[in-house]
């Protein structure tokens, strides 16, 4: 990816979705246990928004993230100057066996080919008795933004919109199913909750900039539109959000699990 389209990717994903990054990272860090003195991993890192929220607690040198996506793992190097970002999937991470005290992924195991292997390789990472933890988007129900996209999607494209929405299609969404997850990695004293994050948008138009960008699976289900599509898809959302230009705050719900590697 050429160098401007790498800007544009990661500014796009830190406007969509990553504007609930730190918010929910700060859940995620409390609920797993996260405390200064420990070394922590962040997979999946994306462009580096909860590995930029590790490093505030930790600091950086005690921080690692390793993702996939070479433009998403540049900007994560720029967000978190010291952090060791490896280009790496959580199925096949570059580290060795008990390295860190705590591995995180959030917002990653449905974009992962192999949740179970990726979460076995967390535990493997991960010292005895540290924490491996998780979450994801309650995409069916209070994930508000995105409910309320494939909501406005299935309305003006229902045949569609019904096979992209990610409340259907995403397989990892709900606490049982987390649990499972952690218990078939063999993890320990398995917990499971909600966490809720906030973003705040200066009016409507802050919020639909990043979506015919094409970036994530909404934005991607966007950019597929021809204009009129957009501007049904545009105004169906904005009804159902119920906003207008004037400044707003939205919360998210996420799914999380926590265990311990035993031994
Ligand atoms: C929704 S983003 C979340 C990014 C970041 N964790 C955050 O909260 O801002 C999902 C991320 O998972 C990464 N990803 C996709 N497949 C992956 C895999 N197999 N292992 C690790 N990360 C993966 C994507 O490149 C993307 O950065």
């Amino acid at each position: 990816m050429a160098g401007s389209d790498t800007f544009r990717a990661a500014a796009a994903y830190d406007r969509a979705v990553g504007r609930y990054g730190p918010s929910l990272a700060a859940g995620l860090i409390a609920f797993a246990g996260i405390k200064p003195g420990m070394r922590a991993l962040d997979v999946g890192c994306g462009t580096g928004l909860p590995t930029a929220t590790l490093a505030e607690r930790l600091g950086a040198e005690n921080v690692a993230g390793a993702e996939p996506s070479e433009p998403f793992a540049e900007a994560a190097r720029a967000r978190v100057p010291g952090a060791e970002i490896a280009v790496a999937a959580a199925e096949n991470l570059p580290f060795p066996d008990d390295a860190f005290d705590a591995a995180l992924s959030q917002l990653v195991l449905n974009f992962m080919r192999d949740a179970e292997a990726g979460v076995r390789e967390l535990a493997r990472v991960t010292r005895p008795g540290g924490v491996v933890a998780s979450c994801v988007w309650d995409y069916a129900g209070e994930m508000t933004l995105l409910r309320a996209f494939w909501d406005a999607a299935r309305e003006i494209e229902a045949e569609r919109g019904a096979a992209a929405d990610e409340g259907v299609l995403m397989r990892w969404c709900s606490e049982d199913e987390l649990r499972g997850l952690w218990a078939g990695a063999g993890l320990e004293d398995i917990n499971t909750g909600p966490l809720t994050a906030r973003a705040a948008y200066d009016g409507f138009d802050d919020l639909w900039e990043p979506f015919p960008s094409g970036i994530a699976p909404s934005g991607a289900f966007t950019a597929s539109l021809e204009e009129d599509g957009r501007t049904a898809l545009r105004d169906a959302f904005r009804r159902r959000l119920g906003v207008d230009e004037e400044p707003f705050e939205l919360t998210a719900r996420a799914w999380a699990a926590r265990g311990v590697v035993p031994g």
